[in-house]
């Protein structure tokens, strides 16, 4: 092992908090330091491995590693070592984003960008290392995936991410490159055993359509569609869908015998104003699961007081097609961890109102809201007391949802507003939203919507109330969630 490496792993089991009621209390952040992507999520001896783009050292971004954890059902993760260090001569300034899969003889293959910065400029290429789940060791003959497999006229700057995969015994890779005028493109690459690559195609081409250079492609196929989905930078504000600066997006489509991804469908993959990179896997039941990371770059540049950690990621969620559009749901394993249900059933709302045994900060709440007729406008408070209060407002006319977290916690002032469209049917519409300590995910309907935000408001403004311009009926559904704390999971309890 590298000096670097044992000194990431030695800090982080030195400084991870034992005992920490700060954390989240279900949304796996690093513990300590920073993180951003998730990479490498894949099953690997019957359990889930995620590992993620870390700095350790600080909470803001910086010498980027691959911090580890595994978890049996998506919720209980269990933090492993660092896998990953900057230590070799073509890495040495960032292991960056990849993704991983498991070889022929039962290890598991690690591909990364390995990013160098030289006097002639940095450079940005793909490299491997294989391990046992535990501990990684970088391939000798890195990088595996170099400039020469690059279009004519490409970046060899911004050229990194693969998504890996394997398929009928062979092994695929998607990464982003800046392609010859100068924004993103998806390109997909071949291996026979995971470590000798050839490019294939320019699997999709941005051509400043949606931003310019594209971050953390994904490529997988979904009840007989392919599915691309990619983060974006630079976007430029067009419907209500797209909002400036970094998303994510995903495209529904099909691939023809050149290999080129033909689109059908493009959207916007979440409402919220915190959610970029996420990656999936292919559940060991076949499910697609998804985890992003519950972070906008925007937001992500002020140090929070008295936070150990910047950086979480959402709950994994599963993901449906219907219609041309993906769904997005929490995992069901969430499920087993709700306890003392209180519930109300058809309520009318209009005064402020603070129902007995709804308040508090960790919980999964269902909500079915059916305006009357003169309606127009419904806001739930949550993260309440004190002068602290995040909004969720039903514009019930327009069908939108509103995310105001202006008083929030935070000690700057990014984007805190965010509207989007949300159906109703029938006249009534269902909310889900999962509270954390410092997040708040909101799912719409059977998922046709997702919301994600992370909120710092202190640790006592537990407050929810309900309010109404004219009556609404409401039902409510609310469950504790109570799952193991981040020290347990240190110890893999
Ligand atoms: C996306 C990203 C990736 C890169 C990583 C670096 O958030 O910019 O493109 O690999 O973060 O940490």
């Amino acid at each position: 092992m590298t000096e670097k490496l044992q000194k990431a792993r030695d800090f982080e089991a030195l400084h991870r908090p034992k005992v920490a009621p700060q954390l989240p209390a279900y949304h796996l952040t690093g513990g300590v330091g920073w993180i951003n992507d998730p990479n490498g999520f894949a099953p690997y001896q019957g359990e889930y491995h995620l590992f993620f783009q870390y700095n350790p050292y600080d909470t803001q971004w910086g010498p980027m590693h691959w911090g580890h954890a595994k978890a049996k059902d998506f919720i209980r993760w269990e933090f492993l070592p660092a896998a990953l260090a900057p230590d070799a001569p073509y890495d040495k300034d960032g292991c960056f984003s990849g993704g991983a899969a498991t070889l022929p003889d039962g290890r598991q293959l690690l591909l990364y960008t390995g990013v160098e910065a030289r006097p002639e400029g940095t450079f940005q290429s793909q490299c491997a290392a294989i391990g046992d789940g535990v501990n990684y060791e970088k391939y000798e003959h890195n990088p595996v995936i170099t400039a020469k497999e690059l279009p004519d006229g490409s970046s060899t700057q911004d050229f990194r991410d693969p998504k890996i995969w394997r398929e009928n015994g062979s092994f695929y890779a998607v990464a982003v490159n800046r392609g010859k005028d100068g924004s993103g493109d998806v390109l997909l690459f071949g291996s026979e055993d995971g470590l000798h690559w050839q490019r294939k195609s320019i699997l999709f081409s941005c051509g400043y359509r949606f931003g310019t250079m594209w971050e953390c492609p994904d490529f997988f196929h979904l009840d007989g569609k392919a599915v691309l989905i990619h983060s974006v930078m630079e976007m430029r504000a067009k419907t209500p869908e797209y909002h400036n600066g970094s998303c994510t997006m995903y495209h529904i489509g099909h691939v023809d015998g050149e290999n080129c991804f033909h689109a059908e469908a493009s959207h916007a993959m979440e409402n919220g104003i915190d959610f970029y990179a996420p990656q999936t896997l292919e559940a060991l039941d076949g499910r697609r699961i998804l985890i992003g990371w519950m972070q906008a770059w925007e937001g992500a540049k002020q140090k929070i007081p008295g936070m150990s950690f910047m950086g979480q990621m959402t709950v994994p969620r599963e993901l449906t097609l219907r219609d041309g559009r993906l769904l997005q749901w929490p995992v069901r394993e969430l499920e087993r961890y709700r306890t003392e249900k209180i519930s109300y059933k058809d309520i009318t709302i209009q005064e402020e109102s603070q129902l007995p045994g709804i308040s508090g900060k960790v919980m999964d709440l269902l909500l079915e809201i059916t305006p009357s007729e003169r309606c127009t406008e419904f806001t739930m408070e949550i993260n309440k007391g004190d002068g602290f209060h995040t909004d969720i407002t039903l514009f019930t006319k327009k069908g939108t949802i509103r995310l105001d977290r202006s008083f929030s916690g935070f000690p700057h002032d990014v984007n805190h507003v965010r509207e989007f469209p949300a159906d109703f049917h029938n006249g009534a519409i269902r909310l889900r939203l999962l509270l954390d300590r410092y997040s708040a995910e909101l799912f719409v309907g059977e998922g046709e919507q997702a919301a994600s935000m992370v909120l710092y408001a202190p640790e006592d403004a537990v407050g929810i109330t309900l309010r109404s311009d004219k009556a609404v009926e409401v039902s409510i559904e609310k469950y504790n969630l109570e799952i193991t704390e981040n020290w347990r999971m240190c110890h893999g309890e």
